[in-house]
This record gives structure tokens, C-alpha cells and sequence, in this order.
């Protein structure tokens, strides 16, 4: 879409024409928020939500490779390659240039914009790494497709969270999406049924990935995997069917949840208080702290939002509670040329 006014053109990433002799100067990418690990689908089942993302703004630079100008949070490292916005770009850099997409000497600056929280369980970590990936991926011409976006934004969400891409594909593509597979990547969008609806309760804590990835169990009994396995397979029945009770039914973490609830003061009452206010089901959003719930419709959304809410005050966990729907746009992409800027 083209904006005379505004002197911008704007796209989503599945519109953007690869052309290396451009006039980009600047360009800016939103990616959404995640819910990573959808109940059961540890590390392979994820959901874009709406509202909140992050931004990066790439521009060229007269420093070779990248420079992170900001950082986007006093907590969060000035060194591109400690940053995960930039050691995406770094990815999607060395990449575009094996393709012979990147002028030689040219540097990119990178301005970072948090609108997600840190260590929230929310995607933000990905949301850095897939914006960074986006924006230099655009200021370059747009050489990378999408798994080879997917495989640089990785290189960021491995080096501060880990190596998974459940949260990095939906926040690139939005929607649901299932990772079958990382080596090679192959990753799968699943239909989102229209009346679906999200809670997001984020309670005053921070839990690192990496903490809470230290007390996943390193192996599981063939039981729990059996009925972790049964449980993947009916989500994704449910939401090809737009199976809605089935959804919920499925919401059956028997793997991370048990281990992570004990780090997370309030969530079991808050799961509790959501499926008695009618949600389909909850659990934890990625690693936690926040905690999720799926409701069938605006009003059951709202009735569950106040009861998690509620269930939080009472233990004394103070909680910013949200409603949300799936995300299906996914990063955008904003570019500016040189007669716009
Ligand atoms: N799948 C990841 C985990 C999500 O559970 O550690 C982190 O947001």
C-alpha cells in the first residue's frame, strides 16, 4: 500500500518485491507478540497475539555490519551481537550477502522499540529477533524469503532464549503455527477459528527462558509422552474443525506446566478462577509468568479476564490482565525511500 501523505510505503512481509538496486532508506518493522508453547505443543505450538509487539527501525550506518543505536531497554546489551534484534540482522546480513544482496562497506543502525515486556513469557524475545530480522531484510531489498527469515531470526531467540521457533514463526507469520520440524526448518499455519479469543494475565515477575527452561524434565514416561502426543494432535483437529470444547479439552500441559507452576506464584488460581468463569482452558504463555487462557467469545474473554485478575490480587501477585484475538497479519513492514525521507 502506498501512503503519498505520510511518504511511506507499507507491506506485509509477503508483499515485499526483492530488488537490490533500491531506494530504501529506511524501513521499520512490527512483529506481534506470542503465546509460545500452546498448551501441550512444547516448543512446537505458538500463537501471534494482538495488541502489543516490537519494533525495529533499520537504517544505514557508516559503521560496517551493526550498530545497535538503541537498545530499546536500559536492561537489554548495546552490542549487536549479545542483542537478539541484532544478532538476527547480523544473520539476515551475512545471509543477503552470500546472495550477493548487500553492498560492500555499507553498515546498519538499529533502533530498537520494546512494546512487549521483558522476560514476560510474551514473545518479546522473538518479537526483537523477527522485527530486526524483518527491518534489515527490507532495507536490504528484501533478498530473504521467508524460511530463510525464520532460520536468521533463530540465530536470535537461540543466543537469549534458546533454540525454538514457536514463538519466532507465529510472530512472523501470525496465527498458530506448528514447528514439525528446526533442522530443516518446516513449519505449518493452522486455521484460527473466528470466534477464539486470548487472556493474557502477566503477573510482577520476570522468569528468564533459560531458568525456566532448566526445570523442564530432561526425559518424560511413556505415558505423559503418549498423552502429551494425543493432546498436540487433538489441538490441531480442533482448530481445522473450529472444535471449540475440543480445544479445551486438549489444553493439557502434563510436561512444562507441572514443573514451571511451582515458579509462578497465583497461576494455579488464576488457571482455576479462568476455568470457572468459563474459559476453555489456560496454562502458562511460553515460559511464564503470564498465563494464558483461550475463551470462545468477547464476553466470556472479559468474565475470565476479571477472574484471573481477581485470583492474582488475592494471593497478593499484582497482574496487568488483557483480552486479546490471534494476530493473523504477522511482522509489517513499513519502508521509506529516498524521495519520501
Ligand atoms: N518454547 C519455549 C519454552 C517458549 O517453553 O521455553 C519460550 O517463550
Amino acid at each position: 500500500m502506498r501512503d503519498s501523505e505520510h511518504g511511506f510505503e507499507r507491506s506485509s512481509l509477503h508483499s515485499i518485491e526483492h530488488s537490490i538496486e533500491h531506494s530504501i532508506v529506511r524501513t521499520s518493522a512490527f512483529a506481534p507478540g506470542s503465546i509460545g508453547n500452546v498448551g501441550p505443543g512444547l516448543d512446537v505450538l505458538g500463537a501471534a497475539v494482538t495488541g502489543a509487539g516490537d519494533t525495529v527501525v533499520a537504517e544505514w550506518h557508516d559503521r560496517p555490519g551493526v550498530t545497535i543505536l538503541e537498545a530499546g531497554a536500559p536492561d537489554l546489551p548495546t552490542d549487536a551481537t549479545r542483542h537478539t534484534a541484532g544478532v538476527a540482522a547480523l544473520a539476515v546480513l551475512r545471509a543477503a550477502t552470500s546472495l550477493g544482496g548487500q553492498r560492500a562497506g555499507r553498515g546498519i543502525g538499529l533502533r530498537v522499540h520494546k512494546g512487549l515486556p521483558l522476560s514476560a513469557g510474551q514473545g518479546g524475545s522473538a518479537a526483537s529477533a523477527v522485527a530486526g530480522a524483518a527491518a534489515v531484510n527490507a532495507l536490504l531489498g528484501s533478498p530473504l524469503d521467508i524460511p530463510a527469515l525464520l532460520l536468521a531470526s533463530l540465530e536470535g531467540e537461540e543466543m537469549a532464549a534458546g533454540r525454538h521457533l514457536d514463538n519466532i514463526a507465529p510472530s512472523l507469520m501470525g496465527g498458530v503455527v506448528l514447528v514439525r520440524s528446526l533442522d530443516p526448518i518446516d513449519v505449518v499455519s493452522l486455521p484460527v477459528p473466528p470466534t477464539l479469543r486470548l487472556v493474557l494475565a502477566h503477573p510482577d515477575q520476570r522468569l528468564r527462558t533459560a531458568d525456566a527452561r532448566s526445570v523442564l524434565p530432561a526425559e518424560v514416561p511413556r505415558g505423559t509422552a503418549v498423552h502429551q502426543l494425543a493432546q498436540v494432535g487433538a489441538m490441531v483437529a480442533a482448530l481445522y474443525s473450529c472444535d471449540l470444547a475440543l480445544l479445551g479439552r486438549a489444553l493439557d500441559d502434563r510436561i512444562a506446566e507441572p514443573a514451571r507452576s511451582a515458579l509462578l506464584p497465583g497461576f494455579c488460581e488464576a488457571k482455576a478462577a479462568a476455568l470457572d468463569a468459563g474459559a476453555l482452558g489456560a496454562s502458562i504463555s511460553g515460559s511464564g509468568p503470564t498465563a494464558f487462557a483461550l475463551c470462545d467469545g468477547d464476553a466470556v474473554a472479559l468474565r475470565v479476564a476479571e477472574a484471573m485478575a481477581r485470583a492474582y490480587a488475592s494471593q497478593g501477585v499484582r497482574a496487568l490482565v488483557r483480552t486479546a484475538r490471534i494476530d493473523t497479519d504477522g511482522t509489517q513492514v513499513t519502508c521509506t525511500r529516498s524521495e519520501d525521507a
